[in-house]
């Protein structure tokens, strides 16, 4: 069944462009097959020209999710523990992730709407070991960003402390330096701001993570760092049999995202979230991210003065072919949020907020 195709603005999935989309439909290979190590290699390739670095890279079919499962499972010791702020739904993801492994986390309880910083980070790390710090680059539920590159001057004072990021609604959007920053881990998914469809996880990984993982045990085994990394060492190519389809269509989008350059792409994405924060100030909403620390993907809009019907806005705009977020979880209806990441344009932008202006009369 087709229904009506409403453009994306939530964050994540997002709009995947039609020329995308069709390169997923051509023949298949073997995944065993030089075809495929040209592929793979490629896309690993452009990966690393376009976050410059030289670490390990991998792709994973699955969802970024499964980043989580493998920090913990591959970075964190039986004796040791993480530190993981938390200050929204996915941040507490990660914490679940390693606990649920049997490892050890303190969870560092932020207010949602506030951005974890270098000094609280700091705190924690002058009273405790911590074998990895965690957080969310990009807050999904709340539109907050953290300072990644602050936050990783601070762990370099750290040796022994790894750092590991969710960017899974920032990474190849917002800017993005795994060398210079020196993060560990980052990790992202195919559907946010690479604005491909789901089912593609993507890690950027250090030499000094991949050397803990190396003294962890019981590692499982589609999620062992060391196995995936030391395959493709050997044959360019994925332990197991890949979503072929959607790497064809990752290594077409690199190439088109490598065009336009990563600075050109940040540019754009942060003048959308400049124009969606005007807008919203104008309008009489406030923003629930703290200010400083405002998500280029995602704006949060506060809705709890104006309270507006988010459903309503929703069913109204659907009419229009289009679609936005409303609050996450307990901030559902005091908050509606939009998604202005991947290829959307702030022409498009400007369309999806005139047509709120009609429908609300604003
Ligand atoms: C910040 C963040 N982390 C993790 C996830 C989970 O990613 P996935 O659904 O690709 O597993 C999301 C999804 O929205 C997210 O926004």
């Amino acid at each position: 069944m087709i229904l009506l195709h409403k453009k994306l603005w939530i964050p994540g999935p997002t709009e995947v462009k039609e020329d995308v989309l069709m390169e997923q439909a051509k023949p298949l290979f073997g995944h065993r097959s030089k075809d495929f190590t040209l592929l793979y290699d490629s896309v690993l390739t452009q990966l690393r020209e376009f976050f410059k670095t030289e670490q390990h890279v991998l792709v994973i079919t699955a969802s970024g999710t499964i980043f989580m499962d493998i920090a913990a499972r591959n970075l964190i010791t039986n004796e040791g523990k993480a530190l993981c702020c938390v200050n929204g739904s996915f941040s507490s993801r990660m914490h679940k992730a390693i606990i649920d492994s049997g490892k050890k986390a303190d969870r560092m309880e932020i207010d949602w709407g506030k951005a974890v910083t270098v000094e609280m980070i700091k705190e924690k790390l002058e009273t405790s070991n911590y074998e990895a710090v965690t957080f969310c680059y990009n807050e999904t539920s709340t539109g907050v960003k953290a300072d990644l590159k602050a936050i990783g001057e601070l762990l370099k004072n750290y040796p022994d402390t790894l750092l590991v990021v969710d960017a899974v609604s920032s990474m190849g959007g917002d800017m993005l330096l795994p060398d210079e920053w020196g993060t560990d881990l980052v990790f992202a998914s195919t559907q946010k701001c690479f604005a491909l469809p789901p089912g593609l996880a993507i890690g950027i990984v250090s030499q000094k993570a991949l050397d803990r993982a190396k003294t962890v045990p019981d590692k499982g085994m589609y999620i062992n760092l060391e196995a995936i990394l030391g395959y493709y060492d050997k044959k360019k190519q994925t332990p197991s049999t890949p979503n072929i389809s959607l790497l064809t269509a990752f290594d077409y989008k690199l190439k088109q995202m490598l065009t336009e350059g990563a600075e050109n792409i940040y540019r754009r994405h942060k003048e959308m979230a400049d124009y969606t924060h005007e807008w919203a100030l104008k309008h009489g909403f406030g923003l629930f991210a703290e200010e400083g620390f405002r998500s280029v993907t995602v704006t949060t809009v506060d809705n709890r003065e104006k309270n507006m019907d988010i459903d309503a806005l929703n069913k109204a705009l659907a009419e229009k072919g289009l679609v936005i977020a409303n609050g996450y979880g307990p901030f559902k209806g005091k908050t509606f949020r939009i998604g202005h990441m991947g290829d959307h344009t702030l022409d498009g932008l400007k369309e999806l907020l005139a047509a709120i202006e009609e429908i609300w009369e604003l």
